[in-house]
């Protein structure tokens, strides 16, 4: 699975550097290296109150402070569904 994190301005004003960080984080925890992909972005077109996140062909506005549940239910739950 490929993630990909929107480093473009209105997205790193609103933390995209932590959210990557976290990502980074998560996967070790989850040991999720082999699975997982973690790529930066520029500008996803969805520049909203969140920051942006693709995964396949669907953006996500994630605020900073929900990144672990966003993992949760999106990353670590899908791929534990493909097994
Ligand atoms: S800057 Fe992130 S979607 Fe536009």
């Amino acid at each position: 699975m490929e993630i990909k994190v929107c480093v473009g301005s209105a997205c790193y004003v609103k933390g995209s550097h932590e959210v990557i960080e976290t990502l980074q984080e998560l996967i070790k925890v989850y040991g999720l290296e082999k699975q997982v992909v973690l790529k930066a972005a520029f500008c996803l077109g969805h520049c909203t109150e969140a920051v942006s996140i693709q995964i396949g062909d669907v953006i996500y506005g994630v605020p900073k402070e929900e990144v672990a549940t966003f993992f949760k239910e999106q990353v670590y739950r899908r791929i534990q569904s493909c097994k």
